[in-house]
């Protein structure tokens, strides 16, 4: 990681007890100090946040993590969002030499065979890569709520990420609900991912993110051979 512990790390800033999406993203970038990024899968609540930031006249820029197995889904609104915005996307891709191996070695569907597994495939095309696209930068914005899952209801609106030495994680939208995210990329007319339409509510890799049916939570799709505990990739290392 360039982020270097013997700097000055920045302070976590107030906020009021209601803080706005935009009141969130400009607090964290002053505090951060340097430059920000927002860690985008294009999920409804990534649009809702570069939306935000632009009408607030906030330069956000944005970097992906191609897994190498996303949905084609992802991708259309991927383009469509950048087109829309004037983005030009920082797409980080795994090492190729790590994902050859592994798919020599183990085959093209391991993560279901074990947790170690699936952990194993989520540090070569996922965490590996986010290392990298967090090289150089004080801050990184994510798309992630409290309500989604028993693993982020400690999740603060900015905080500092131990996991990537102290640098400071800000997070606009971790009081919206699911609903509230819906409203308004509806209300503001947002691109968002056709396979929302289809019955999907949190969408990552395409052979690890399914369907969910009525009554079953918000990240049920995800990993869905596993325990909700284990439902993180290791973006979000707490
Ligand atoms: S995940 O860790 O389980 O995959 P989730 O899909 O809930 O995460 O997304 C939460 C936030 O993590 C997103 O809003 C985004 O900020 C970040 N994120 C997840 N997947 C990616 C990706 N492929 N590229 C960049 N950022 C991502
Ligand atoms: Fe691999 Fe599935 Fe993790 Fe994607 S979500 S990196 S395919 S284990």
């Amino acid at each position: 990681m360039s982020f270097e512990k013997e700097s000055v790390m920045p302070e976590i800033p107030y906020l009021s007890e209601r803080p706005t999406p935009d009141e969130i993203l400009s607090a964290g970038f002053a505090a951060a100090g340097g430059r920000v990024s927002l860690a985008s899968s294009f999920s409804r609540e990534d649009v809702a946040i570069i939306d935000i930031a632009s009408k607030a006249g906030i330069t956000l820029p944005v970097f992906a993590l191609d897994t190498g197995r996303l949905n084609e889904e992802t991708y259309e609104v991927a383009e469509a969002v950048a087109w829309r915005y004037g983005l030009k996307v920082d797409w980080q891709f795994p090492e190729r030499v790590a994902v050859e191996q592994l798919e020599r070695v183990k085959g093209l569907y391991s993560f279901r065979e074990s947790l170690d597994n699936r952990h194993e495939c989520c540090g070569i095309r996922k965490v590996e890569p986010l290392n990298r696209a967090l090289v150089g930068l004080s801050g990184w914005v994510t798309g992630m709520r409290r309500e989604q899952s028993v693993t982020r209801t400690g999740v603060a609106p900015i905080e500092r990420d131990a996991a990537h030495g102290g640098m400071l994680k800000i997070n606009p939208l971790v009081d919206w609900t699911e609903e509230a995210v819906i409203a308004y990329t509806e209300a503001n007319r947002l691109p968002v991912n056709r396979l929302y339409a289809q019955g999907y509510r949190s969408i990552g890799c395409a052979p690890c993110t399914r369907a969910v049916a009525p009554g079953e939570t918000e990240r049920a799709g995800r990993w869905w051979w596993e325990n909700p505990e284990h439902k993180e990739c290791g973006l979000h290392r707490r």
